[in-house]
């Protein structure tokens, strides 16, 4: 990979990074049109990368589709699209063991508070891939927010030659965003799941009159009443330093997160207030 995209560079050419678990959905592709319209080749890397589960059974059960995944890109462009499936010796040569990172106080915020050494697991990964395939930029999608500035951080903090892009959350029909869990969830939890999206959109309305403190509070009450759904946590927090808010300030922006389990299927989402 690395001899292919410097053979790239040395035409001149442009490329992006969509960095991906793979079972890729229409979020990921929508994530690889932006790449395609910025760039002349798209690198789209599919790896289940295990330094980043802290939890045995959905590192286990992850979706595996490669094949499907390739076929699914060919559509969207044979000519300008290149899977990259590494295997973990590719990434880790003998120990499959994460570096640890630090983000400012970014990695202490609820994933990181929730899952033990995530961020250092994702930080390893994107890091080694920056290394490999030496994009021109990268792109993330919105939906993991966190990690989005968290990889932001460590391209400043490690002083890492690619533009990081954000982009705009996919969501199905009813609001469900687009992940590749969805696809675990039994028909009863995927019928129930875009609750989440609906309350986060009510609790966005809600932060135009009320306290961050009081949208929690309404928010863990919807949750007490829909039994097929657990709460793990709301958070109001400011957008750059994802510190939950305590007293609104006219000159910052804030953010809601939410992570909420369906059954055994952790979701999480997210949504820009003001
Ligand atoms: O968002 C994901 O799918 C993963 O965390 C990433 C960025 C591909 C790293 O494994």
């Amino acid at each position: 990979m690395s001899i292919y995209v410097d053979g790239l560079k040395e035409q001149g050419k442009t490329f992006g990074l969509v960095p991906t678990m793979g079972a890729l959905h229409e979020g990921h592709l929508s994530l690889v049109e932006m790449a395609l319209s910025q760039n002349d080749m798209v690198v789209v890397s599919i790896f289940v990368n295990p330094t980043q589960f802290d939890n045995e059974e959905d590192l286990v059960k992850y979706p595996r589709t490669l094949n499907q995944d390739v076929t699914l890109l060919s559509k969207v462009s044979e000519k300008t699209i290149v899977v990259y499936a590494p295997n973990a010796e590719d990434i880790y040569d003998q120990v499959v063991k994460s570096e640890s990172f630090l983000f400012d106080g970014l990695e202490f915020e609820m994933e990181g508070a929730f899952r033990d050494g995530h961020f250092d697991g994702v930080g390893t990964i994107v890091k080694r891939l920056f290394e490999i395939v030496k994009p021109h930029r990268a792109y993330f999608g919105e939906k993991d927010f966190q990690q989005l500035q968290i990889i932001k951080k460590l391209v400043e903090l490690h002083d890492i030659d690619v533009k990081v892009i954000g982009c705009p959350i996919h969501r199905a029909v009813d609001g469900l965003a687009m992940s590749s869990r969805n696809t675990r969830l039994t028909e009863q939890h995927r019928e129930v799941a875009p609750f989440i999206y609906k309350t986060l959109k009510s609790a966005k309305t809600k932060f135009g009159t009320k306290s961050a403190k009081k949208v929690k509070e309404w928010v863990e009450k919807q949750f007490k009443l829909q039994p097929l759904l657990k709460l793990e946590y709301f958070t109001i927090a400011d957008t750059s330093t994802l510190k939950p808010v305590k007293r609104k300030s006219k000159n910052k922006t804030y953010r809601a997160f939410i992570a909420v389990y369906a059954g055994d299927i952790r979701l999480i989402d997210n949504i820009a207030l003001i």
